[in-house]
C-alpha cells in the first residue's frame, strides 16, 4: 500500500480500483498520517484555521433518513434564531478572535433568498473582515447567486455520497445526487469557495462508494471537505445502524489530504463525539480545521444531527479554549484570520499571514 500512498501524494490522483484497494485494506495508516501531516505542514504549517460555528435553524423541509432535524421526527424542539441573535453570535465570536462565520441551518423555508441576503450583507457590514460561509442545502442557481451578491463567500454542501444507488439509500426519493451534484457545480460556476464531503460509514457505503467519493472530488476540486463519521440518531430510520469507525474517518481525512494538499480539511466536532481525543487524532491524519461552536447555549441540544453530540453545554469562550490547549498539546495553533486556502507550499502562508494576526484565545 505504501506504493499507491507515495504514488498519491505525487501525482495527486488514483484510478478507481487503486482506491477501492487502499481503502478497503486501509493499511500502512500510521505511513499515510506522517505523510499527510508533512504535507499539511508544507502548506500551512502548524496553523489550525477556525470557523465559527452558527446553528441558526433547525427547522427543516427534507427528511434524510440519517439526521436528527429531519422533518417527520416530531420530538425535536425547533427553533430559529432571529437576525439579531445571529448577529449578536458574530460579535461575541469577533471579540474571540473568529474571521470566519458559518451559518448552518436546515432547509427552512423562513429563510428564502431575501431574508438569508440581509443577514449576509448585515454580517457583512458588520465585521467586512470576515468571511462568511453558508450551509443551507440545495436552492436554484439564481438563489445562490443572489447569496453570492450578498457578500457571502463561501457555500458547504456536503454531497453525502456519490454513488447513485447509495445516494438513494441515505435519502426519500425527492432527493437526488444528480440535484445535489447541480448544485455544486453551480456554486463553483458562481465563484463561492465550495465544500463538498460525506460521512464516514453511513449505511450501506462501500470501498466503492468511498472510491467514487474520492473521484467526484478529484473532479470537483473544492476548497473544502468535510469528512465525519456517521452517528446515528435514536428518533431516525437509521437508529439501530452501526456507527462510522475512527479509523475510516482518519484514512480518509489522510487520503485527502495527499489527493489535494491545500484542501481545507476539518477535524469535526462527529470524530470528536466517537472519540474523545477525535479532534485531535483528525489534525494528527492531515486536518486543518476546527469549527468551534458559536450557537446560543440554550438552542445547542436542539440541534442534535446524531447522539450524544459534545460541547452542547459550555459557552463558546470555554469551548475556545479547550480546543486551543488540545491544539496546543498536539504542536497546534488556532489562529486568527479567514484561512483561505493557500495558494502554494513553501510556509509562506504561515509567515505572511499567521504572524500578522497571531493565535487566538489565549
Ligand atoms: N441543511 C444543510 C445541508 O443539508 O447541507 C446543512 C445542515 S446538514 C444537518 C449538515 C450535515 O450534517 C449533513 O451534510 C450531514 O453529512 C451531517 N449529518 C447529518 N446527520 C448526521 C449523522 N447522523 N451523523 C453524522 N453526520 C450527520
Ligand atoms: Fe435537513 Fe438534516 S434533513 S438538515
Amino acid at each position: 500500500m505504501r506504493r499507491l500512498i507515495d504514488r498519491l501524494e505525487q501525482n495527486h490522483c488514483l484510478e478507481k480500483e487503486e482506491w477501492i484497494a487502499l481503502i478497503a485494506e486501509q493499511k500502512d495508516a500510521e505511513y499515510l498520517f506522517e505523510r499527510a501531516r508533512s504535507v499539511s505542514r508544507r502548506y500551512y504549517g502548524n496553523a489550525v484555521f477556525s470557523r465559527g460555528l452558527i446553528e441558526f435553524t433547525n427547522y427543516c423541509k427534507n427528511n434524510c433518513y440519517y439526521c436528527g432535524i429531519r422533518r417527520e421526527n416530531r420530538g425535536v424542539s425547533r427553533y430559529r434564531l432571529s437576525k439579531e441573535e445571529i448577529l449578536d453570535c458574530c460579535k461575541k465570536g469577533y471579540a474571540l478572535g473568529f474571521r470566519t462565520f458559518v451559518l448552518q441551518g436546515g432547509e427552512d423555508v423562513y429563510y428564502d433568498d431575501e431574508r438569508l441576503a440581509d443577514l449576509v450583507r448585515s454580517v457583512k457590514a458588520a465585521h467586512p473582515d470576515c468571511a462568511v460561509t453558508l450551509s443551507v442545502g440545495e436552492k436554484s442557481k439564481e438563489s445562490y447567486q443572489k447569496l453570492f451578491d450578498a457578500g457571502a463567500d463561501r457555500y458547504l454542501l456536503r454531497h453525502e455520497t456519490a454513488d447513485a444507488i447509495h445516494y438513494g439509500r441515505l435519502h426519500p426519493k425527492d432527493l437526488t445526487l444528480a440535484a445535489r451534484m447541480d448544485c455544486l457545480w453551480h456554486l463553483k460556476e458562481i465563484g463561492f469557495q465550495v465544500g463538498c464531503g460525506f460521512m464516514a460509514g453511513s449505511p450501506g457505503q462501500t470501498p466503492e462508494c468511498l472510491a467514487e467519493d474520492m473521484l467526484f472530488i478529484t473532479k470537483l476540486k473544492p476548497q473544502m471537505a468535510g469528512i465525519g463519521p456517521f452517528i446515528p440518531h435514536h428518533q431516525t430510520p437509521f437508529k439501530d445502524e452501526a456507527a462510522g469507525s475512527v479509523e475510516l474517518t482518519l484514512y480518509l481525512i489522510g487520503l485527502l489530504r495527499l489527493l489535494k494538499p491545500n484542501l481545507l480539511l476539518p477535524s469535526t466536532t462527529a470524530l470528536g463525539t466517537i472519540d474523545k481525543n477525535g479532534r485531535e487524532r483528525g489534525i494528527l491524519a492531515g486536518a486543518n480545521v476546527v469549527m468551534p461552536n458559536l450557537s446560543p447555549v440554550g438552542v445547542r441540544k436542539k440541534y442534535a444531527l446524531y447522539d450524544n453530540k459534545i460541547c452542547t453545554g459550555d459557552e463558546a469562550a470555554e469551548c475556545c479554549k479547550c480546543l486551543n490547549a488540545r491544539m496546543k498539546r498536539i504542536g497546534y495553533e488556532i489562529v486568527a484570520h479567514r484561512g483561505d486556502p493557500a495558494e502554494e507550499p513553501g510556509g509562506n502562508y504561515v509567515q505572511r499571514n499567521v504572524s500578522q494576526s497571531g493565535g487566538i484565545y489565549q
